[in-house]
């Protein structure tokens, strides 16, 4: 281990505290890399040969790096003593009580971290929020540990953004790494630190640098654009369906302007996952905050174009069908994008609760996010890894996870095994419509006419 002459820390053993600091290790082989966390069968997990979440290449690097220089552990005091670079990346999910409840970001588990780091720092430290947070969070960590604390921290600011299902070729090939800080000579030489770790890797020009406040608010700004074009795509798509526009046709041409571009125009029945409507919500109560109504109402319309985008999705099934009390009704797909096992805020857990609210039967089969579902949902609903087995006796099948699995199903064989007439229902428009209606199915997608 002599090799090893540098120390990193991160605080959650996260879907982003691994892979960047999975990636770190990987990359930067003279550092020791350690992650710790309060939740000890995750950190079990992290140690074993069954990773506890699912991320397309993130087994390879764990492998190459796990007890090489690459660390998962639950003691935090200790750790923390021995590093003086922490990356925080614990979670930082939407407030459900109190004042800003729906909206204002819960910082009380960056909080509770922030006092460890304070309790039990033994010489002066370069703290990383990584964690997603609203502008200005830098203030009030430095705040917490000039009161916790004798030794002096620096505070960097340096969001994560990558994707899930992406992470490891977002992390290894990134679009740029940002790094705020302050202009003091603690500021820049932290900074200066962390350029160093990312240009084992990372060409220089990749690598930005900013003002604390300019850092924390590009995240929720990254966020809320991206989901503001799917909102935007999604907006026009209900248009679609009443003129008989197809909106595949329209992302095509309107992206092809290269001052739109043509990525995140999918249109689909909405997105899902634990950030975009936690910063947008994050971003409306900041606005609020700081008396910016019209501002907060514009963001607040991307929000609502998403669940409206959900609801006209169960309309058409309600209205399809007549009704769908006691239909047996197959979702394939529940995780919230392709290649995640993650179900957090999954528009199929939306859906799939409205239709059991209809009293619909509902079987849900899902290449990786069964697990997580069946937290949701325990009983109430069946699952079958196997899609042949979940569609049989079914009246309907909705598609609501864009799986490429799913756009290769055997659909001829799917038909024969349900109930007539049989209804696809496609939520992510990825399968061969006009194929499905020879099959005899009856079938909507999301914008054609
Ligand atoms: C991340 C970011 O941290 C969040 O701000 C961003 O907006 C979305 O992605 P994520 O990695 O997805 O969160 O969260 P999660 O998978 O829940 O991991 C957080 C980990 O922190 C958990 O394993 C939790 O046990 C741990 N944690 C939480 C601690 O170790 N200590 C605490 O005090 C609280
Ligand atoms: C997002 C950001 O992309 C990432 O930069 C940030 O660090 C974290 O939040 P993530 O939520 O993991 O990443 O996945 P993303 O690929 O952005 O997908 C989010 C949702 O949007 C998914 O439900 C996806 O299906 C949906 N989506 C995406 C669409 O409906 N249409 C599209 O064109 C693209």
């Amino acid at each position: 281990m002599s090799n090893l002459t540098k120390n990193i820390l991160c605080i959650g053993a996260g879907y982003v505290g691994v892979p960047s600091m999975a990636m770190i290790a990987y990359k930067c082989p003279e550092y020791k890399v350690t992650v710790v966390d309060i939740d000890s069968g995750r950190i079990n997990a992290w140690n074993s040969n069954i990773l506890p979440i699912y991320e397309p290449g993130l087994d390879k690097i764990i492998q190459k790096t796990r007890n090489i220089n690459l660390f998962f552990s639950t003691d935090v005091e200790n750790e923390i003593k021995k590093n003086d670079i922490i990356f925080i990346c614990v979670n930082t999910p939407t407030k459900n009580h109190g004042i800003g409840a729906g909206k204002a970001t819960d910082l009380q588990y960056l909080e509770n971290v922030i006092r460890q780091i304070g309790k039990y720092s033994n010489s002066p430290k370069i703290i990383v929020e990584k964690s997603t947070v609203p502008v200005r969070t830098a203030g009030f960590i430095k705040k917490i540990l000039d009161t916790e604390s004798e030794y002096s921290f620096t505070i960097l600011s340096n969001p994560e953004f990558m994707a899930e299902g992406t992470a490891i070729n977002d992390l290894a090939f990134p679009a740029r790494v940002l790094i705020g800080s302050d202009e003091t000579e603690s500021g820049i030489a932290a900074r200066n630190e962390l350029i160093e770790i990312y240009s084992a890797w990372i060409p220089t020009e990749k690598i930005i640098t900013t003002n604390l406040w300019s850092s924390e608010l590009s995240k929720l700004a990254a966020n809320a654009f991206l989901a503001q074009r799917i909102s935007s795509i999604n907006s026009i798509s209900a248009l679609c369906e009443k003129t008989g526009a197809d909106i595949t046709e329209i992302s095509h041409s309107v992206g092809m302007d290269e001052r739109i571009g043509g990525k995140f125009l999918t249109s689909g029945i909405g997105f899902g996952g634990s950030c975009f409507k936690k910063d947008i919500s994050s971003l409306i109560y900041l606005c609020e905050c700081y008396g910016l109504t019209e501002v907060a109402a514009y963001w607040e319309g991307v929000l609502n174009i998403n669940e409206y985008q959900q609801k006209r999705f169960v309309d058409k099934i309600v209205k399809s069908c007549n009704s769908i009390a006691e239909k047996k009704i197959c979702v394939l797909g529940c995780a919230f994008k392709t290649d995640s096992d993650d179900v957090r805020e999954s528009p199929a857990i939306g859906i799939i609760k409205q239709l059991q609210e209809e009293g619909a039967h509902i079987v849900v089969s899902d290449p990786q996010a069964l697990k997580s579902l069946s937290r949701q949902f325990g009983e109430t609903i069946r699952y079958e890894v196997d899609p042949y087995e979940a569609v049989k006796e079914c009246n309907l099948v909705l598609l609501l996870t864009d799986w490429n699995i799913f756009k290769n199903l055997d659909y001829a064989k799917i038909y024969k095994s349900m109930e007539k007439p049989a209804y696809i229902f496609d939520g992510r428009n990825i399968i061969d419509i006009q194929r499905c209606k020879e099959i005899g199915f009856e079938v909507y997608s999301i914008g054609k006419g």
